[in-house]
């Protein structure tokens, strides 16, 4: 038994902040972003969204396109690393969300990775024939922890929410996944409190935003990213030359093309929405995927690569016949 990717959504806020419109919050330009990281506009949630009002429209995406309804859905796992709350969890704000009851729901707070994570984790379920209809999502509401006065940062990020419908399948679907993670980089980026670490701080009004040494980031997400590939190549037991098209983590065009010249892969075979996105962390890789599904650029029977780094720093892959 193996897991099939049955349907795709996305869902992402209406309004769009530009570089233009960054310019004029700190000092940087159009330029200097779009030259060291690609991006050139990314969308804020509204007051009023929340990473589990943007995961709800992304999974009502996901299940029209896979034909299915609240009442066969048995799994819900969330990658998010801004949840809603601390508890309730987001999967269980989707779950009600949707009118599905007596599920197991979950999130998983692995950051960039989240989604990758969730889809390993749900493939498991599915394999074991413990789920018939689960819903893996990626989402973040990241803008609400950026710090707007700090341009190495606010630049960076975007909001929004990507779904996939995982079903059982004679032929592999998800062929393999790989996760990891090595917590001896926690400084290098990271969100300073949270409720048992600095609650004393916040309380005290202490501010709290990502904060990261990007620089040092973008060499060990490189260097990872470069033999994770080999890794998940070797376990699932193919070629570079078979993989059809790579939808990696959306953090930075660069590290995007540092990826794909490890796989020896023209640009036109890499789904890239960072110019359109920014960095989304759990969500930028259903996303993406969801683009090229929609855009008619991904096929069914095609082979996929996704590939994903994070905080933490945690790391995964995914190699999926669509
Ligand atoms: C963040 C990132 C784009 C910065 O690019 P960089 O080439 O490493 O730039 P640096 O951080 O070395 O900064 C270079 C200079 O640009 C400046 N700078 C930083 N942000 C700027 C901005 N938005 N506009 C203009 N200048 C900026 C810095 O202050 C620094 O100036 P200095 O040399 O006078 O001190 C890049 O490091 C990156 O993408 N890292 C990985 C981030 C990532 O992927 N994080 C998430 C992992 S999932």
């Amino acid at each position: 038994m193996y897991s099939r990717i049955a349907g795709t959504g996305s869902y992402l806020p209406a309004k769009v902040l530009t570089n233009a419109d960054l310019e004029k919050m700190v000092d940087t330009t159009d330029e200097w972003i779009r030259s060291r990281t690609g991006i050139e506009r990314r969308h804020v949630a509204a007051p009023e969204e929340t990473t589990s009002t943007l995961s709800t429209e992304a999974a009502r995406h996901a299940m029209q396109m896979a034909g299915v309804g609240p009442a066969d859905i048995d799994f819900i796992a969330v990658g998010t690393t801004t949840p809603d709350y601390v508890f309730p969890n987001v999967a269980t704000l989707v779950q009600h969300n949707l009118g599905i009851h007596d599920t197991p729901a979950f999130s998983i707070e692995t950051a960039c990775s989240g989604f990758v994570y969730a889809l390993s984790i749900a493939d498991k379920f599915v394999r074991l024939g413990e789920s018939k209809c689960a819903l893996v999502i990626g989402a973040e509401c990241l803008t609400r922890v950026v710090d707007w006065n700090d341009r190495a940062t606010c630049v960076l990020f975007g909001d929004g929410a990507g779904a996939v419908i995982l079903e059982p399948a004679t032929e592999p679907g998800i062929v393999t996944t790989l996760l990891s993670a090595d917590g001896q980089y926690r400084d290098l980026l990271f969100y300073p409190y949270g409720v048992s670490c600095g609650w004393d701080k916040l309380r005290a009004g202490a501010p709290a935003f990502i904060t990261m040494k990007g620089n040092e980031v973008f060499k060990v997400a490189v260097n990872t990213l470069s033999k994770l590939v080999d890794q998940t190549l070797i376990k699932g037991g193919v070629g570079k030359a078979d993989i059809d098209w790579l939808v990696p983590h959306q953090a930075n065009l660069r590290i995007i093309k540092a990826a794909a010249r490890k796989l020896d892969m023209p640009m036109e075979r890499v789904v890239v929405t960072v110019q359109d996105q920014g960095n989304t962390s759990a969500a930028s890789i259903p996303l993406a995927l969801d683009t090229a599904v929609r855009d008619g650029r991904i096929k069914r029977g095609q082979l996929l690569l996704l590939e994903t780094f994070g905080g933490g720093f945690t790391w995964g892959s995914a190699l999926v016949r669509f």
